[in-house]
């Protein structure tokens, strides 16, 4: 039988969203709390038109269910130290994405979901989010242009038959608070050359520079990644949810190390206006991977 990823990755168009990370509660087995993560699935919290989207650390997962687990995948267990930039390492044990069509809906299965597992996990991080004007995020620029179509998502963001994990799928979660009163101040030319890209429509700069945002992260270099970032935060706090799948966490990392200038002390001109605040990788197992 195919192995059928979780199928909230991939339902775009939901305007509000909770982004739960989890550590175990001292003395729980990792076994209990990927128990008690699909026992979440019960159509108790799944109403509503509600989305989840579970995964967990890479490696708890692999001491649990190895046959389902990509070989080589692991937490976000280190910062990432590039040009005079780091990137933190903030890998939590699980991870709950719940999306919907209204906060209402979205806050009443998140809070069922964390009573549900109060045994087992407390809550580590929490963030609300919501779309801005379509699909702009906070900077004001259209996010997700050079994103695959729904057509061309699954084969990039999700783990093949052939592979250990099939089905499954690897999730980087990244808090980027932004510098407003900096970016702001900069003319929108300044900004457009940040990005790569125009303000208005998001057409590509043909002459882009090299230290710019889609230079940095050019998926002709680095492989597909399916993006689901949203905006998050209050007036006076806020910035991007960087949600990010793909099949092959190499793409992933890449990506960051090419934005912090790892290799080539390079560093990605929008890590000027924007500051990690978080760091973690999660599986997101198949349906079937998780409720076996
Ligand atoms: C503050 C955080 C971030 C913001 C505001 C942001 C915003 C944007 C914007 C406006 C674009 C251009 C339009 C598009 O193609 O979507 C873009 C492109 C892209 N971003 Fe980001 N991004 C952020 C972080 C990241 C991170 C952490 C990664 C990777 C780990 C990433 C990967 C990409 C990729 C792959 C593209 C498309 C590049 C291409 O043209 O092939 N972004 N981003």
């Amino acid at each position: 039988m195919a192995s059928t990823p979780q199928a909230g990755i991939f339902a775009l168009g939901t305007a509000s969203h909770a982004y739960l990370e989890l550590d175990m509660q001292e003395g729980t087995e990792g076994r209990a709390l990927v128990a008690g993560v699909a026992s979440l699935r019960e159509p108790r919290t799944t109403m509503g038109g509600v989305n989840l989207v579970a995964g967990f650390r890479p490696e708890l997962w692999r001491a649990i269910v190895p046959h389902e687990s990509p070989a080589t995948l692991e937490g976000f267990n280190r910062p990432i130290v590039g040009a005079d930039f780091t990137m933190p390492a903030t890998q939590h044990d699980a991870v709950l994405w719940i999306s919907g069509s209204a906060y209402d809906v979205v806050f009443d299965v998140a809070r069922q979901a964390i009573a549900a597992l109060r045994d087992v996990a407390r809550i580590a991080e929490e963030t609300s989010s919501w779309p801005y004007h379509h699909d702009r995020d906070l900077t004001g620029f259209i996010d997700g242009t050079e994103n695959p179509t729904l057509i061309e998502a699954p084969d990039l963001a999700v783990i093949p038959e052939s592979g250990p994990g099939a089905g499954g799928s690897i999730l980087l979660l990244q808090k980027w608070a932004h510098d407003a009163a900096s970016w702001e101040a900069q003319p929108t030319a300044r900004q457009e050359s940040v990005i790569g890209r125009n303000k208005l429509d998001s057409a590509e700069i043909e002459d882009k520079p090299a230290d710019s945002h889609v230079a940095r992260t050019d998926q002709d270099l680095f492989g597909k990644i399916f993006r689901r970032n949203m905006p998050y935060g209050t007036v006076t706090d806020h910035g991007t949810m960087f949600v990010g799948f793909s099949s092959d966490q190499r793409r992933l990392v890449a990506m960051l190390e090419s934005m912090a200038g790892v290799n080539d002390g390079v560093r990605d001109t929008l890590t000027y206006f924007a500051t990690p605040l978080t760091g973690a990788f999660y599986f997101i197992p198949s349906i079937r991977g998780l409720t076996q």
